[in-house]
């Protein structure tokens, strides 16, 4: 088994296996993106869904609307967008200034139209075994995993974090009666007492939490698999600012069996599995 299961090969596998199916249609999937306000990282997670959206024969539209946009008139907004059959997918960049209701926009989003799959009907979903767009973050920890050879099955999964968009609908897919799934999950969350007496029993690791370099070596079991979601800027030396997981990389790496690099790993998949989304909220549409 490799050790350093880096994103970018899973990615790779999913852009080809989109633009192939692209390819042979008559027809251009489109996406509708809605940013709020301009903050850098979304600009910047914007512009790389725009490029490799390019790459794979995905048509998308931006659309920047203004901070101070009211939760109904973004709502209003999203509406048309489900009536108008020339688009396929759509998208509501996070995060949203802090007056825009999250949770209303989510529902508004028809949910085959809800490539983030944060609708409660595709979140229902996975709890149900049913057909759903899969949030794409806990969609690419498992399509990582598949990849490099892991089999959940029977092994106990612990994940840290319980957000609506990581923790819990991983932990929910990997409960599935599925060949992919069929794991034991433990979730951990802010309010869990000993942390450390779940994390060192784990067969597999998942860190989603927003905590740079929070898991330690003496945290983790040898031979561990270990997933880090995490995404944190930091300053490194001389002011410079660098990105790091979830995990302290260089402390757990020799104990574990594979594990996940950031930046590099998970987060590359997650583009990649969001344009997987808009193709099957292409077919949705054509059924
Ligand atoms: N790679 C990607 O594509 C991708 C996508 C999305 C997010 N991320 C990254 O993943 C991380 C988590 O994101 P998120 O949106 O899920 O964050 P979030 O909504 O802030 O949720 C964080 C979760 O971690 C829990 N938590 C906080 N401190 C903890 C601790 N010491 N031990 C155990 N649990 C703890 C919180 O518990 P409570 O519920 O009790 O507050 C909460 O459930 C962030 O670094 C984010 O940047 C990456």
């Amino acid at each position: 088994m490799e050790k350093i299961w880096k994103g970018f090969p899973v990615a790779k596998k999913v852009y080809k296996t989109v633009k192939e199916e692209i390819d042979l249609m008559q027809d251009t999937p489109h996406l509708v993106i809605i940013q709020v306000g301009n903050d850098p990282a979304s600009e910047f997670y914007v512009s790389n869904i725009q490029s490799k959206s390019k790459k794979v024969g995905i048509k998308v539209t931006l659309i920047l609307e203004n901070e101070t946009i009211s939760t109904n008139e973004l709502k209003q907004h999203i509406l048309r967008l489900n009536l108008d059959n020339t688009v396929h997918g759509i998208m509501v960049q996070k995060p949203l200034p802090l007056h825009i209701d999250n949770s209303e926009i989510n529902k508004s989003i028809h949910p085959q139209k809800d490539v983030d799959g944060f609708h409660p009907t595709n979140l229902g979903n996975i709890l149900l075994e049913e057909d759903s767009m899969i949030p794409s973050t806990p969609a690419a920890v498992i399509e990582t995993a598949i990849y490099y050879g892991l089999s959940f099955g029977g092994k106990h999964v612990v994940i840290l974090g319980r957000s609506t968009i990581v923790g819990k609908p991983l932990a929910n897919l990997l409960l599935q009666k599925k060949d992919a799934a069929n794991a034991t999950v433990t979730i951990c969350h802010s309010r869990t007492e000993n942390v450390s007496d779940f994390t060192q029993k784990a067969d597999i690791l998942v860190a989603a939490i927003g905590k740079a370099n929070y898991v330690k070596e003496e945290m983790i079991k040898k031979n561990s698999i270990i997933l880090d979601v995490g995404v944190n800027l930091i300053k490194s030396g001389n002011e410079e600012q660098k990105y790091v997981g979830d995990v302290d990389y260089n402390s757990c790496f020799d104990k574990a069996l594979a594990i996940t690099p950031v930046p590099g790993g998970i987060g590359s998949v997650t583009t990649a599995l969001l344009l997987q989304n808009v193709l099957k909220a292409y077919k949705n549409e054509k059924k």
